[in-house]
């Protein structure tokens, strides 16, 4: 962390001078979970914030319409202020771009703070053009770990997590790893799970969706299945984890809304005849909640939909060796199915075997951005005042 008086010498210098903060807020955002975690944070700071310029920034790491602009209008956030055209690439390449552009934004801004959400490459990127900047990052969804340094996320995770001014967390586990990190106790706050505040927030229009009629389904008796991590879908497992879901539909029908990542891949597969095996074009918020919430089970690699599967008590079963997530299997519903395809052919025995039972995890509540709003809104009247009192200094600086 910067110290006062090198923050003040910064703010003094020739180069700094251009970056003055105007007040406002950016809050960053380029793939779909993202914005899942993001929309109830940019909602509550606008409420509670009418006089402060709320910034919406999209790299475009993802920009098919089903994966970001389907989100945009079901969440009931704005048009972007700066659509960034990232687009996909090397995890260099996009990272690279997404820092050069959101700086160039933040240039131009002069946020007082930057909002980031999650593990994705525009996480990283945002964090770090915002932290070489000075300007203070607050992390939500910080603290998550899986372990395993083979994921990119995992990556990302911990270098965002180290250069921000706040890491919201939503399980003790979390606050636990940045803790032994060593990140210091009053940067971490557990506010709990904003990305179930959204959750809560369309409940209404998720239970009023028809998508069940319109695909034929019948509510309890189907699995839905999302594949979009490279350990499955770059790799000789796709195809026998593939042949699995075909043959699982024999028993169940399976719906597969496939990732675009995945889509490619599949066609390469050669998937045996499967009358019940639905793949689909990636499905929007409000439909896709619709299905998980009436699933009988739920076969994926998805971060995201083990924790909503735990808030809705839906069987999960992961085809991971580790989650990030593990308070969703000690509270929840998810099993760790490992990655041999074999086993997803037991999902109807496991169902069989005992019921599944899920309590809450605390903070999963649909007040999660309330909590942080709080937090930040204090720390923001409190960066106001001492502005007012000795020049201008960023939060960072007396944190
Ligand atoms: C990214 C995140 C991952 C997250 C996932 C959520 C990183 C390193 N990975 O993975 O943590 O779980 O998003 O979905 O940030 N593509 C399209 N259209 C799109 C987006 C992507 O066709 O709108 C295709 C492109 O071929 C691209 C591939 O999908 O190369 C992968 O996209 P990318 O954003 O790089 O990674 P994801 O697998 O989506
Ligand atoms: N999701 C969706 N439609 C889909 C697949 C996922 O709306 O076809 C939602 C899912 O409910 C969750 C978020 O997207 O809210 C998770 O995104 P994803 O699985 O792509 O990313 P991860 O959570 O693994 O990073």
């Amino acid at each position: 962390m910067p110290t006062r008086d090198s923050v003040r010498r910064l703010l003094r210098s020739e180069r700094w001078s251009s970056v003055r903060p105007s007040g406002g807020i950016v809050h960053l955002v380029g793939a779909r979970p993202n914005l899942v975690k993001a929309a109830p944070v940019f909602h509550e700071l606008r409420e509670r914030l009418p006089g402060t310029r709320q910034v919406l920034v999209h790299t475009g790491q993802h920009y098919d319409r089903e994966m970001s602009e389907v989100f945009l209008e079901e969440l009931g956030l704005p048009e972007p202020d700066h659509a960034l055209g990232v687009g996909s690439g090397p995890h260099g390449a996009q990272t690279g771009r997404a820092l050069e552009r959101i700086e160039a934004v933040l240039f131009e801004e002069r946020p007082n703070l930057v909002v980031v959400a999650g593990d994705v490459n525009s996480t990283l990127a945002g964090a770090l053009a915002a932290a070489k900047l000075l300007i203070p990052v607050a992390h939500i969804e910080s603290g998550l770990r899986s372990f395993d340094r083979t994921m990119p996320e995992e990556i990302n995770r911990i270098l965002v997590d180290q250069i921000s001014a706040w890491c919201f967390t939503h399980s003790p586990e979390a606050t636990e790893n940045l803790l032994r990190e060593g990140v210091a106790g009053e940067r971490i706050f557990f506010v709990g799970n904003t990305m179930i505040d959204t959750l809560f927030r369309l409940r209404k229009r998720i239970d009023a969706s028809d998508v069940h009629e319109r695909l034929g389904l019948t509510r309890g008796r189907y699995v839905l299945t999302t594949l979009h991590r490279p350990r499955i879908t770059d790799g000789p497992l796709l195809a026998p984890v593939a042949a699995s879901l075909a043959e699982l539909s024999r028993q169940l029908p399976v719906v597969f809304p496939v990732h675009p990542r995945t889509r490619a891949r599949l066609a390469d597969a050669a998937l045996p005849p499967a009358p019940d095996l639905h793949l689909l074009d990636p499905v929007g918020y409000l439909d896709f909640l619709a299905l998980e919430a009436s699933a009988a089970a739920v076969v994926t690699d998805s971060g995201g939909v083990q924790e909503e599967t735990t808030y809705l008590g839906v069987p999960c079963f992961t085809l991971r060796e580790n989650t990030e997530r593990p308070i969703t299997i000690q509270r929840g519903t998810n099993m760790l199915i490992g990655l041999d395809p074999r086993r997803i052919l037991e999902v109807p025995s496991l169902l069989a075997r005992a019921p599944v039972t899920a309590e809450t995890p605390e903070g999963w509540d649909g007040r999660a951005a309330a909590r942080l709003a709080d937090v930040l809104v204090g720390a923001l009247g409190r960066e106001a005042e001492s502005r007012e009192a000795d020049g201008r200094l960023f939060s960072v600086a007396e944190r």
